[in-house]
């Protein structure tokens, strides 16, 4: 199954003071809880940003309003969840990306 996640420009909050619109934060939020509920239900999920909006728009005849944000790929996983100790190694390290300052 694969779930596009849209946001809709007409019903966005938008801040006042520079109108920045929260639709990319509120759609990462939604596609973040499906995939936590997917693992809960013992599903794999992965999360793509990898297509062609105006393909998508036009394939499932989305309103202008509508922007496809991203899309949630949830299925039956084919083998074992990948170590989760393999981010201390693959990725950034946390003392990089994480700043502390005692106030
Ligand atoms: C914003 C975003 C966009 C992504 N787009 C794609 C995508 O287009 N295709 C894909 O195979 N995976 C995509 N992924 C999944 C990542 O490739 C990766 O599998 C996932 O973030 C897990 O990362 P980890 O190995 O650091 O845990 C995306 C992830 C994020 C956060």
């Amino acid at each position: 199954m694969a779930i596009i996640v849209c946001s809709d420009h007409t019903k966005a909050w938008t801040r006042p003071f520079d109108q920045k619109k929260t639709t990319d934060i509120d759609a990462a939020i939604l596609t973040d809880h499906m995939m936590m509920e997917a693992a809960e239900l013992g599903l794999g999920s992965v999360w793509i940003c990898y297509f062609k909006p105006d393909v998508i728009r036009q394939e499932f005849q989305l309103p202008d309003t509508l922007e496809p944000v991203n899309i949630l790929a949830i299925g039956y996983a084919d083998g074992s969840p990948a170590d989760p100790k393999r981010h201390a190694t693959q990725r950034i390290p946390l003392d990089e990306l994480v700043y502390y300052e005692n106030l």
